[in-house]
């Protein structure tokens, strides 16, 4: 089948070139000649696990082109908006203005019958609104959000663990005959993961968007939930970790999401959270997603408290002190610094007067280009050379096995703030560390 992309970053790039390895013709556009240039020859323009080999072996096949004409979109008979919906500059609601110049453009390429597949995250309601302006195309729109995890792109998009059709339906609720025939070329596009079994959740457009921002808001409120009940063990000595491991053998509850520490970042979770509450408001039903302004503000509060914590190890102060931080992605296996609560913290303690040095294996440039005023190192050891306080703020292999006597080595204090709850306090307090941790004694 051919297929086209309109938006090449995280998402689309991985959609593209999953694609086609399932064996679709595959064009990708993008407004950004600095990726798609990258893609083209093959290589990837962000951080993610296997989409490098991905690329190169795809590539090769000729199945897999870039362009930064969207004329190149022309002839594809579906066609799926992978563009970005970032927050609005000062508000909660989502910006639709990539989402709108993309199907803009695409119009005068779409013939009757071609399938627009939305799979940004909009606010419930885009879907409708984007059918109407394509109305005079005779293309149907559906929307058919994505569910990837950065660092797991590859292997998500090419074993969802679910797939969601939203079609278009009648004033009945039923499907209408467009989106029947939507669905035929959905089916073809998805052959092989519905071959292997991946259930499939067909129903209307509202619904389906609304399943993506539901979903998130969930795993938000997931996150949320035990670094809540973190607070609670501060204030009580209990362990949050321990915790987490008792209530999450609960298979109704379920121990995964429930890792306390500081919270939830990233380029989804956060914005998508905050316009699903702006939507509930222009909707009129705000009292619904009350809740989520609750789960917005302990996530930034375990900032807050992170730099308390450094400020008491420090005894009272980081004016002057020496902090290493190790890790600025959002999360470990990405370079995506969006909303990334180590750099968030990072910056708070340099703005407050402490000398940072932050180091992250893949998310240096990024950071840096974030925040050009903190120090960056290559190495956690070079990070940690005479810092007076070492903070883990991204759980990425390499920090959760470091050893706390070759580490005790270089710094000038030997005090660690696991910012994840990934390091094991009783190996680290009996190398002579000071070991604080979030929700733990
Ligand atoms: C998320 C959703 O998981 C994915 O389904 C959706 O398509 C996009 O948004 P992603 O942003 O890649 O994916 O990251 P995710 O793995 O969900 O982690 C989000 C944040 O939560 C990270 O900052 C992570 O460190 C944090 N987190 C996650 C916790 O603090 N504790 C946990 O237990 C799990």
């Amino acid at each position: 089948m051919k297929i086209s992309v309109v938006g090449c970053g995280y998402l689309g790039a991985v959609h593209a070139a999953c694609m086609a390895e399932l064996g679709h013709e595959v064009i990708g556009v993008d407004v950004d000649e600095r990726k798609i240039a990258a893609l083209q020859a093959g290589t990837a323009p962000f951080y993610e696990p296997g989409l490098p080999e991905l690329l190169a072996r795809v590539s090769a096949t000729g199945r897999l082109t870039f362009s930064t004409d969207m004329a190149a979109a022309a002839g594809a008979d579906a066609h799926f908006i992978c563009v970005g919906t970032p927050q609005t500059h000062g508000e909660f609601r989502a910006d639709l203005t990539y989402v709108d110049a993309a199907t803009r453009q695409l119009a005068p390429f779409l013939r009757p019958g071609d399938v627009v597949a939305g799979k940004s995250t909009v606010p419930v309601g885009t879907a409708e609104r984007l059918a109407a302006t394509l109305e005079a195309t005779g293309a149907t729109v559906v929307w058919n959000p994505e569910f990837l995890r950065e660092g797991f792109a590859v292997h998500d998009t090419l074993h969802p663990d679910r797939l969601v059709y939203g079609l278009p339906t009648d004033e009945d609720g039923v499907t209408t005959p467009a989106g029947e025939k939507a669905k035929a070329v959905l089916d073809e596009v998805y052959a092989a993961p519905l071959a292997a079994g991946t259930p499939l959740v067909v129903t209307d457009r509202a619904t389906a968007q609304l399943v993506k921002v539901a979903a998130n808001s969930f795993l938000a409120t997931k996150i949320s939930f035990i670094n809540a009940m973190a607070e609670l063990c501060e204030a009580t000595g209990a362990d949050v970790t321990r915790l987490a491991d008792a209530i999450g053998f609960d298979p109704r509850i379920g121990r995964k999401f429930l890792n306390a520490g500081l919270g939830f970042g990233g380029g989804c979770l956060p914005k998508d959270i905050r316009a699903f509450m702006a939507r509930a408001g222009e909707l009129g039903v705000s009292d619904a997603l009350g809740f989520l302004q609750e789960i917005d503000a302990i996530n930034m509060r375990r900032r807050v408290r992170m730099v308390d914590l450094a400020r008491e190890v420090c005894h009272g102060s980081i004016v002057g002190r020496r902090v290493a931080v190790l890790g600025a992605a959002f999360k470990p296996d990405s370079d995506d610094v969006r909303d990334s609560p180590a750099l968030s913290v990072a910056a708070q303690m340099q703005l407050q007067g402490a000398h940072v040095t932050v180091t992250d294996p893949q998310a240096i440039a990024n950071a840096r280009a974030a925040w050009p005023d903190l120090r960056f190192a290559e190495t956690a050891l070079e990070a940690a050379r005479g810092a007076d306080v070492v903070l883990l703020a991204t759980e990425w292999p390499e920090y959760r096995e470091l050893d706390p006597d070759r580490l005790g080595a270089v710094v000038a204090a030997k005090a660690m703030l696991d910012g994840r709850n990934v390091l094991d306090p009783a190996r680290w307090r009996s190398a002579g560390w000071t070991y604080r941790a979030l929700g733990r004694p």
